[in-house]
C-alpha cells in the first residue's frame, strides 16, 4: 500500500499495478488500516518536517503501525564540506534552527508545489527525537560507510503516550 502527496504519482502507481492513495504525511486519510511495516525511503525521514513537527508526524505514523511492527526510514546527513551548504547550515543554526532544516518546493517547468518543510536531520538528531514520550524506539540506525546517507529502524512500542495527545 502506497501513499503519496502527489495525485500524479499515485496514477503512475496504480497504473503499475501499486494500491496506493492520495494522502500526506502527517494528516493521513481514514481508515488507511494497520501495517506491520511502514517506510519512508528515498530521504523521507525528511517528513518529519523539523525538530519541533517530528514528535507530532511520528505519533500519527504510530497509528498506522501495529504494536511491535517497525518503522523503516532513510535519511541523508546534511553535513559535509560543500560552501554553499555549510553557510545554509550556519545561518540554520545561528538562528536557533536545526542545520538541516529547509523549506522547499519543488518545480517542474511551470508546474511547482507548494512550499514544504523538509528536514535533513543528522543521524544524532534522530536518535534525539525518538524519545520515551514517542511511540518508538531506536532499535537499529546504519550509517553508510561511504556517504552521508543512514537508514533506521523504529520499533513501535505497546503504550501510547506522548506528543500529539492532550
Ligand atoms: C524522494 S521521493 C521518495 C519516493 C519513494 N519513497 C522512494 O523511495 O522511491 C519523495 C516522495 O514523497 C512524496 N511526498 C512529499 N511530501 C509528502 C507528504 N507530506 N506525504 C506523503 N508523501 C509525500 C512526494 O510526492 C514523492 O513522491
Amino acid at each position: 500500500m502506497g501513499l503519496d502527496a502527489s495525485a500524479g504519482t499515485v496514477k503512475v502507481m496504480r497504473d503499475r499495478g501499486v494500491e496506493n492513495v492520495v494522502g500526506s504525511v502527517p494528516d493521513m486519510p481514514p481508515g488507511l488500516g494497520e501495517f506491520d511495516t511502514v517506510t519512508l525511503f528515498g530521504n523521507n525521514v525528511g517528513l518529519l518536517g523539523s525538530l519541533r513537527t517530528a514528535p507530532r508526524v511520528l505519533e500519527a505514523l504510530a497509528t498506522v503501525t501495529r504494536s511491535g511492527g517497525r518503522l523503516i526510514g532513510t535519511g541523508t546527513d546534511p553535513g559535509g564540506d560543500d560552501s554553499v551548504h555549510a553557510a545554509y547550515r550556519a545561518w540554520n543554526v545561528g538562528r536557533g534552527h536545526s542545520p538541516g532544516q529547509a523549506r522547499i518546493r519543488v518545480r517542474s517547468a511551470d508546474i511547482a508545489t507548494p512550499w514544504f518543510d523538509y528536514w535533513f536531520p543528522t543521524s544524532e538528531e534522530i536518535t534525539e527525537v525518538i524519545t520515551d514520550s514517542t511511540c518508538w524506539a531506536l532499535e537499529e540506525l546504519h550509517r553508510s560507510p561511504d556517504g552521508p546517507g543512514y537508514a533506521v529502524v523504529l520499533l513501535r512500542r505497546d503504550h501510547q503516550t506522548g506528543a500529539g495527545q492532550s
